[in-house]
């Protein structure tokens, strides 16, 4: 909206609030249009597309949990699997053939080197992996069977922070399996200290190794997507990271660095499926979508400790 669309948002709210419509209305760029519903509706969809001007869309109605995943593998087949191809075919029946979709570093399962460059291996390590990995396939076979469609395969490695307005963020429900809300739980008190799962890969300083995105530059990446896919008529699969690797304990200390919050941490044995080190290679969302990620870590954090305190305050509590 800030960049000058508008927006309907369609949002059946299994993990997410109604209430974040009206508080994207504090931060001065108008409030969308909320429909709330499923993405496996086709009545619903059709409905959507019928009442509004729709020229693209951005598809980011996925589950995301590896474990959950493991308990609830229908589910998820159901969800990211079935919901994509409902919205395709609701796509084709509308004629709207413009769509950015949230894939993940994930479908790269074990890297066999990094930076992973998208012309990396794809193999997948869990029933989550899968469902991303599926979903490209099937929109990779839109656009070979019909050259109208122009796709794009976002790639996130891993999305932190949360808008610098501290008006809306990421809400986990129970207890966080990602870093970065863990340690933001840390630092409030609802954890007596952070569990670093391993120490000894072969990495900087023996544990895990990722590469930490702020969600803004994500949002940023999905709308240089977008000008790409209107300008260049053509799909494209492409990294969203900053090509830059962060340890565990790097993430640590630049949030003390950044909050002034000390971080107490526990060394725990390796968590299972885990890899060592994940980052990306950024030259391709350089070259081809003029877009590179900006925001250092440590806005990150600032960001991501913002938030935590704006939702504890307003009695957001996680649950
Ligand atoms: N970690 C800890 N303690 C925690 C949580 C995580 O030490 O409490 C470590 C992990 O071992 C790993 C790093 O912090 O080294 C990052 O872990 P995250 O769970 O935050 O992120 P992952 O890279 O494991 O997972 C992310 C996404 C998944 C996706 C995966 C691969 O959350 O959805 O990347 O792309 F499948």
């Amino acid at each position: 909206m800030q960049a000058g669309w508008h927006i309907v948002v369609l949002d059946n709210l299994c993990n997410s609030e109604s209430s974040t419509i009206q508080r994207l209305g504090a931060m001065g760029h108008g409030v969308p249009e909320f429909v709330q519903g499923d993405v496996r509706d086709a009545a619903l969809l059709d409905k959507v597309f019928a009442s509004h001007p729709i020229t693209a869309v951005m598809h980011f109605a996925g589950l995301k949990a590896v474990g959950e995943s493991w308990q609830q593998a229908a589910r998820y087949l159901d969800n990211n699997v079935g919901g994509t191809a409902c919205l395709a075919a609701a796509m084709e029946r509308a004629g709207v053939r413009r769509l950015v979709f949230s894939s993940s570093a994930t479908v790269y399962g074990q890297p066999d080197a990094v930076p992973i460059a998208e012309s990396a291996p794809l193999r997948t390590t869990n029933p989550y992996g899968r469902s991303k990995l599926l979903c490209e396939d099937m929109l990779c076979e839109l656009r070979a069977a019909d050259s109208r469609w122009q796709v794009a395969l976002l790639r996130y490695f891993n999305p932190v922070g949360a808008h610098a307005s501290g008006l809306i963020g990421e809400k986990p429900s129970g207890i966080p399996n990602n870093l970065m809300p863990y340690i933001t739980q840390v630092a409030s008190g609802q954890h007596p200290f952070l569990r670093v799962f391993g120490d000894d890969y072969p990495t900087v300083d023996g544990t895990g190794v990722r590469d930490y995105i702020h969600v803004v530059d994500l949002a940023k990446g999905h709308l240089a997507a977008l000008r790409y896919l209107e300008q260049e008529g053509k799909g494209i699969t492409v990294n969203l990271g900053t090509g830059r690797g962060v340890s565990v304990l790097q993430l640590v200390a630049a949030f003390t660095r950044a909050t002034g919050v000390p971080i107490p941490y526990q060394i725990l044995p390796r968590r299972p499926g885990d890899v060592a080190s994940c980052y990306a290679a950024t030259d391709l969302a350089w070259d081809a979508l003029g877009w590179c990620a900006q925001l250092p870590i440590e806005a990150m954090c600032a960001d991501a400790w913002r938030w935590e305190r704006t939702s504890q305050a307003a009695g957001n509590v996680h649950d």
